[in-house]
């Protein structure tokens, strides 16, 4: 069973999805499905530029309060994780754990602050990875964050292979962002084997540079489609 007191909820803002994901303009125009959105702002701001996201992640089976709980009891530990692999991280243009909390933690406000709203228009779904209870092709783009190959550790290769499987079952293009693992620099021990596993399906890979980088070398995204 999923439970609240196993996640540690750390959400970016829109400019880092734009970063993080070589989003342009126009990519924005898509129907977008994020997974493992978590209490990142992406859709809160999407929404209020007018467009419509789905988010899915097991964190929003519960209420913004127990939510927003969660995140003050693990802020002072995730700020203390970063002091102590303080050398893993770019600290430019943010420059001390402290200024990055404060700019997570407005992310964070904003996404609590659609929650609600957002739960009840259906643009925050608690599904899981590996399955989606979506048609084929439902969306134009899929973008996933800080869950597949950041915790290679903790998901084996099957349950990345069949979770890509699925992104590219429901959307037409998939971007996952980055592809090292979780406090090192070092590309996921899976990565490698994704990539052949795609080939061999006949699915095209990509992997792109991005301007984001704040875990170091966490600049590239995949696209797969
Ligand atoms: C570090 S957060 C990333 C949030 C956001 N994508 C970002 O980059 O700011 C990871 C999220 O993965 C979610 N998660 C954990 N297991 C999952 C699963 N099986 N399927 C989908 N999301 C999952 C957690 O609840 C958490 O919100």
């Amino acid at each position: 069973m999923f439970q609240l007191e196993n996640v540690v909820p750390w959400g970016r803002s829109f400019q880092d999805y734009l970063g993080m994901f070589n989003l342009t303009p126009e990519d924005l125009k898509l129907s977008i499905l994020d997974c493992a959105g978590g209490p990142a702002s992406f859709n809160a701001v999407m929404k209020k530029q007018g467009k419509t996201v789905i988010s899915c992640d097991p964190i929003y089976q519960f209420t913004s309060e127990q939510i927003q709980q969660r995140i003050n009891e693990t802020y002072p530990i995730i700020i203390k994780g970063l002091y102590q692999n303080f050398d893993q991280f770019v600290w430019s243009p943010i420059t001390t754990p402290e200024a990055l909390g404060e700019y997570r933690l407005a992310a964070m406000q904003e996404f609590l602050a659609d929650f609600p709203q957002g739960k009840k228009e259906g643009r925050y779904r608690n599904f899981s990875f590996p399955k989606f209870p979506f048609p084929d092709q439902s969306f134009d783009l899929a973008i996933s964050s800080h869950l597949l190959f950041t915790y290679s550790e903790q998901f084996s290769f099957s349950f990345h292979l069949n979770s890509i499987l699925e992104l590219c079952r429901v959307a037409k293009e998939v971007r996952i962002f980055p592809l090292v693992e979780n406090f090192t620099s070092a590309k996921s021990r899976h990565l490698d084997f994704i990539l052949e596993a795609l080939t061999s399906r006949n699915y095209q890979v990509d992997i792109q540079k991005t301007d984001y980088e704040f875990q170091r070398g966490g600049n590239e995204l995949l696209k797969v489609k």
